[in-house]
């Protein structure tokens, strides 16, 4: 991390492709980076036919003069390796590298992103090219990140030529070993899908019927190591040829077809490429969420937002501005949750192609539009933030995350085909961030031991390593939140013998005996006794369909919860005691969420999917692990993140995402805020912070003995 951590404070800039341009225009790009406070740009994304004109012919000399331009007005470069939009002589000369779909389609040239993964042409042809910029700019001053290729997976996330059937036979020999091994694990003794030898097996492109469940889980698995080969590819030369400088690709937020846990392996750097939609209300809720992630991919290391629109993008049916304001409470959320700069798509607009319409740094209007004065702005932002740079967030409870598991869950003939894993972490994170609760991501093999809680809203595959591990956390004090459909599939994506949830029966002390789908548009009641786990000796009352509460004989305080999608009768085990129970339909009556004290700690269970209504019991959950808000008592529609220096201080962002105007007590005892310093404006609010709608403070607390 060298070369990069030589900018000082955060990064700020963009994505510029100055080859759409005239030289003369690049003059005055460097003159208005300078003014706007840019310290690094991305250059190269899309110049591969500009670099490398035909088979055996370099244009390098404009680069040269570009980086040495930016060099000399202090700005640093994350030099893209340009490969990610192959140019016309190559794709003539090799057609086999397009791309094909399921159905056998040939994607043509025209657009970006037209290659094969497995494509060895098109792998060649990559290399050389990374090979050939590393060689030529690994010692330019201006050098301080390697970009390699752009989003993968953006538009291709998988092609069904000859060239990557070729690729899968080898990925499954590699991974089955023997032939009788793939036929075990697909369970081809389904409908008579017997192969006799890896060469009879192909891709599973368009088919009659249903297609091979296993079959498809493993070519989600390919698809996602062919990706990452190519970019494996071309890190190696990058770390041969240009070592000490490092090296990233923008990932794209929580993206199915990626397993980033894997990716982020390859990566110096996390950096993101995020685009909330200004129309949607709750875009801020995910853009938290996204950002936890990436922070969470390198164990809680700063990344990096490579990408997000100025205002408006140009690709969804209506492409909505952001009012003014939002884009800069939006970057200064992703400075809150771990991030230690601000990039976008792009700096100048362009005036052809397909983003004409695409917001930009300085748009087609220039200085003096509204866009600037943002642009302008948020480079004084950064400046004054420059002192939390390296800092970093400290959860106290981690939700898992398994693409194999998310994968899996999303093949085909289900009990029901809503149980899609976004759509199931959405409200358990929606409900943890409206409790101001900062949460770390974790990958299945991880030791969850340092969190107090841990929330698995959905782990339809395990394997029982991972349930193990999940067991002897629990033994040790943890708790463990796990929600509907759980425990189901090994890693073949063969059930667990032996009654649902396989190997998290014991540790949740719970059966399932049969899945219960909800219909679209139907809620199923449940009440939940929120006088806490165990707090009710006599359990709730069993006959819960009549009218009223109290008539029914449920707890007092029983809240009524409403189910959807999904719910499950379940039995409970052992020690196992019943928190909420269905109160409608088939269900009524019986068991909905459970809680099994189990050593030291406790393992909760949620048999259906809550929704909007997950937040009641995560707090029971989070009260019984006595894991609370990072700043207890905020206002409505505030965002609370705290980012820790090594020198003890400590950065607190408040973030008010709301229409109207909030105040945030800061008088409280014991948290030193009385005396904390916005950064933003150098001054101290006093006993009480003053948020307008969109407004934002980041408070800095000095470093004191008891915090030390
Ligand atoms: C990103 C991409 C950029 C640009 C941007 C527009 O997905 O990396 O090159 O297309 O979207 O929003
Ligand atoms: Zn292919």
């Amino acid at each position: 991390m060298d070369r990069l951590t030589r900018v000082p404070g955060l990064l700020y800039g963009g994505d510029w492709n100055p080859e759409q341009w005239p030289e003369q225009v690049w003059a005055e790009d460097v003159k208005l980076m300078a003014e706007a406070g840019v310290n690094l740009v991305t250059v190269g994304v899309f110049s591969w036919a500009r670099l490398q004109p035909d088979a055996e012919s370099w244009d390098f000399g404009w680069l040269d003069r570009l980086l040495d331009l930016v060099h000399r007005h202090g700005v640093a470069v994350d030099l893209a390796t340009a490969t990610a939009s192959p140019p016309a002589w190559l794709v003539r000369a090799h057609p086999e590298l397009l791309p094909v779909t399921a159905d056998g389609v040939r994607l043509e040239f025209g657009s970006r992103q037209h290659y094969c993964p497995s494509s060895p042409a098109y792998r060649q042809a990559a290399v050389r090219l990374t090979r050939a910029l590393a060689e030529r700019y690994r010692h330019h001053p201006a050098l301080a990140l390697w970009h390699i290729h752009n989003e993968y997976g953006d538009h291709v996330q998988e092609c069904f030529c000859p060239a990557s059937a070729a690729d899968f036979r080898h990925w499954l020999r590699e991974r089955h070993g023997g032939i009788e091994e793939l036929n075990r694990s697909w369970g081809t003794a389904f409908w008579s899908q017997h192969y006799n030898s890896f060469e009879q097996i192909e891709p599973p492109r368009t088919a009659p019927g249903p297609v091979n469940p296993t079959q498809l889980l493993d070519w989600r698995r390919f698809c996602s190591d062919a990706l990452l080969a190519l970019h494996r590819a071309e890190k190696a030369v990058l770390d041969e040829v240009s070592p000490g400088v490092p090296v990233t690709t923008n990932f794209m937020s929580m993206l199915k077809a990626l397993d980033y846990w894997e990716w982020s392996r390859h990566e110096d750097l996390v950096s993101d490429d995020a685009y909330p939609d200004p129309a949607d209300p709750r875009a801020h809720v995910n853009a938290a969420m996204n950002y936890d992630l990436m922070r969470s991919l390198k164990g809680g290391r700063p990344w990096l937002l490579m990408e997000q629109a100025p205002s408006a993008v140009s690709w969804r049916p209506v492409n909505v501005p952001k009012r003014p304001g939002l884009h800069r409470l939006w970057s200064l959320q992703a400075l809150a949750r771990g991030a230690d700069g601000v990039l976008h798509f792009q700096w100048r607009a362009s005036v052809a192609g397909a983003e004409k319409f695409h917001s930009a740094m300085l748009p087609h209007r220039g200085t003096a539009s509204r866009g600037w004065q943002d642009t302008l702005r948020l480079g004084t932002d950064l400046r004054r933030l420059g002192a939390i740079a390296g800092s970093r967030l400290r959860a106290r409870a981690a939700v898992l995350l398994d693409w194999d598991s998310w994968w899996a869950l999303e093949l085909d003939d289900h009990p029901s085909a809503r149980m899609r894993w976004l759509d199931l972490l959405r409200p358990w994170y929606a409900a943890l961030y409206q409790r101001g609760v900062t949460v770390d991501f974790l990958p299945p093999g991880a030791e969850p031991d340092g969190y107090p809680l841990l929330l698995a809203p959905n782990l339809y595959l395990l394997d029982t390593a991972t349930a193990d591990r999940l067991t002897a956390y629990v033994r040790n004090g943890g708790r463990l939140v796990c929600g509907p459909f759980s425990g189901i599939v090994d890693r073949h994506d063969h059930i667990h013998p032996g009654g649902h949830p396989g190997p998290l029966r014991e540790l949740l002390g719970i059966v399932v005996d049969e899945h219960w789908p909800i219909p679209d548009g139907e809620t199923t009641g449940l009440a939940l006794d929120t006088t806490g786990p165990a707090s009710d000796a006599t359990g709730l009352a069993l006959d819960t369909t009549g009218p009223a509460p109290d008539a029914t004989g449920l707890a007092l305080d029983a809240v009524a919860l409403g189910a959807e999608r999904w719910s499950e009768w379940i039995e409970t085990e052992g020690a196992a005691e019943t928190l909420a129970r269905y109160t409608s339909g088939p269900l009524a009556g019986r068991p909905a969420v459970t809680r099994n004290p189990l050593g030291a700690g406790s393992a909760w269970y949620l048999s259906a999917h809550l929704g909007a209504d997950t937040g009641p019991v995560l707090d029971l959950a989070l009260a019984e692990a006595g894991v609370g808000a990072e700043l207890p008592g905020l206002p409505e529609g505030v965002e609370a993140t705290r980012r820790h220096a090594a020198d003890g201080s400590q950065y607190l962002f408040l973030l008010n995402h709301g229409p109207v105007e909030r105040r945030v007590p800061l008088d409280t005892p014991g948290t030193g805020l009385l005396t904390a310093t916005d950064l933003l404006t150098g001054t101290a609010p006093g006993d009480t912070l003053i948020l307008a709608p969109l407004g934002a403070a980041v408070l800095r607390l000095p470093a004191t003995e008891e915090r030390a």
